[in-house]
């Protein structure tokens, strides 16, 4: 089975990036990304390439390659669908908001409403790949709902999680540690859609690189990755609070881990606490399915990542408050970065926002410069918590576009993204233009405590 034409539903972080490699890669299939958001859409296709709705180094370079070859940017989803053999389903699946499994299981609406649209558009036959991340099971659900029109049309569904990271997407999706897809290798026409897709990514993946399992170890396998990656940071960030009280320096303790090569040094940087829209999403979804199998220990287990990492962001907001004489009422505290992590101009479950609300609830006056993310972005995040008024946030957090503008006069500064452009920061000049004593909290081991204390900095790093 040869493929010639994909559609992708959902064209965001993980959809508008993935698509554009097999697009570059794999220049005789057409490849149409779709999506309900016009403006989302609209951006894919503005004219400079520069203007692409997701920041990623090396990304525009990608799109301007393939861009009207064989690659398509649209909010036609049906006509996307009805063209394509092979759909990818790359559509969001946060965590539920209401109702049953609130706070924790992956709401599935979106999926459910994209194998929905394919039962009601698809006239021929179709493979369907799960590129969104779904609980263990769910393509059992799709396959009900796509064989159940009564319209003759026959699916295969695989399951085709991606590991991508943000920051480094184009890098990952060039040169994946592996690629893993799960479909039905048990039947010849399961095999047949396994290979399909197999043969896409063998365009440019080495084939020993591309795993084929079946379906529920593939879905399982996505959340499992995410929770032992986030299960290091939180592991590392538990000991940066006991290096802290004893004298040890964590990045030491890391570095003497890390070289054995059964730990391996990948993943032991301890930081502010871990952000991004997949970790506590995914762990909280694999909490709430152990426990769905009654598989209490087991849920419990996970569940601690995620409550070391909502102890480490509060205990680095705490600190600062501690530090400023028990208050920060009426006083400036200088943001640098709001990012999840450097590279992106994603904001989902940043540290940041946690931060700076545990400061506004203790009345501060929050400035906060990152060199990708809107204003209105920030606003909108703080909005969100619905931890005060529209208006207070307004009031309360200033953004500006310099990091000398932030730290003008500031009672203290804290590095809440590790961006390479705040390592390179004049730090005398920083340091003449803040109130003294200067308070600098380090959430990210940017900076040499010897280097800031000989400056004039009363300085703080996380676990040392
Ligand atoms: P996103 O919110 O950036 O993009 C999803 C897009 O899907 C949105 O633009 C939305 O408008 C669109 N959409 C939703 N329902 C639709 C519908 N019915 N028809 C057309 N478009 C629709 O999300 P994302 O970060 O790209 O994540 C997508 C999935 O990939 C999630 O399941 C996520 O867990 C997973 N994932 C994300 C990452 C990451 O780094 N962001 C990495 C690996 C996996
Ligand atoms: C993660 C997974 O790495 C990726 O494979 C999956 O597809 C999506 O989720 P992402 O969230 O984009 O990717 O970034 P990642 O590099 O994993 O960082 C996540 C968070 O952990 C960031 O806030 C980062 O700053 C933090 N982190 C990471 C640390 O604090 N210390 C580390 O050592 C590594």
């Amino acid at each position: 089975m040869k493929i010639k034409n994909i559609c992708c539903i959902g064209a965001g972080y993980v959809g508008g990036p993935t698509m554009s490699v097999i697009a570059q890669k794999c220049p005789e299939i057409n490849v149409t990304v779709v999506d309900l958001n016009e403006k989302r859409i609209a951006a894919w296709n503005d004219e400079d390439v520069e203007n692409i709705p997701i920041y990623e180094p090396g990304l525009s370079g990608v799109v301007a390659e393939a861009r009207g070859r064989n690659l398509f940017f649209s909010t036609d989803v049906d006509e996307a669908i009805d063209k394509a053999d092979m759909i990818f389903i790359s559509v969001n699946t946060p965590t539920k908001t209401y109702g049953i499994g609130k706070g924790m299981a992956a709401d599935l609406k979106w999926i459910e409403l994209c194998a929905r649209q394919i039962a009601r558009v698809a006239t021929s036959d179709k493979i369907v790949v799960e590129k969104s991340t779904l609980p263990v099971r769910t393509a059992a659900a799709l396959s009900d709902i796509l064989h159940n029109t009564g319209n003759g049309v026959k699916y295969h569904i695989l399951s085709n999680p991606e590991f991508l990271a943000e920051g480094t997407a184009v890098e990952d999706l060039h040169a994946p540690d592996r690629v893993l897809i799960g479909g039905d290798y048990t039947t010849e026409e399961g095999s047949k859609a396994l290979q399909a897709l197999v043969d896409v990514y063998a365009h440019w993946v080495p084939k020993e690189n591309i795993l084929t399992t079946n379906v529920w170890s593939s879905e399982l396998s996505k959340l499992t990755a995410n929770a032992f990656l986030a299960q290091r940071v939180s592991s590392i960030n538990s000991l940066s609070e006991l290096c802290e009280a004893s004298g040890a320096d964590v990045a030491e303790v890391a570095r003497a881990i890390g070289k054995d090569s059964r730990i391996g040094p990948k993943f032991l940087q301890s930081s502010v606490g871990f952000g991004g829209s997949c970790f506590q999403k995914d762990i909280l979804n694999l909490v709430y399915i152990a426990k769905s199998f009654g598989l209490n220990e087991v849920a419990d287990y996970w569940e601690q990542v995620i409550i070391m990492n909502d102890h480490q962001k509060r205990r680095f907001a705490a600190n600062i408050v501690k530090t400023l004489y028990n208050t920060v009422s009426g006083k400036k505290i200088a943001m640098l970065g709001w990012a999840f992590k450097k590279d992106t101009n994603d904001t989902r479950e940043s540290a940041a926002i946690y931060v700076a609300d545990y400061l506004l609830n203790e009345r501060a006056e929050v400035v906060v410069y990152d060199p990708k993310v809107t204003s209105a972005q920030i606003y909108a995040d703080l909005d969100y918590l619905g931890s005060r008024s529209e208006e207070e946030n307004r009031n309360l957090v200033t953004v500006v576009n310099s990091p000398y503008e932030a730290i003008e006069d500031a009672h203290a500064t804290a590095i809440l993204t590790e961006w390479d452009e705040f390592k390179k920061l004049d730090w005398d000049k920083v340091f003449e233009s803040m109130l003294k004593p200067a308070f600098l909290f380090d959430g990210r081991r940017l900076l040499e405590r010897n280097e800031m204390e000989e400056k004039g900095f009363k300085f703080y790093s996380i676990g040392n």
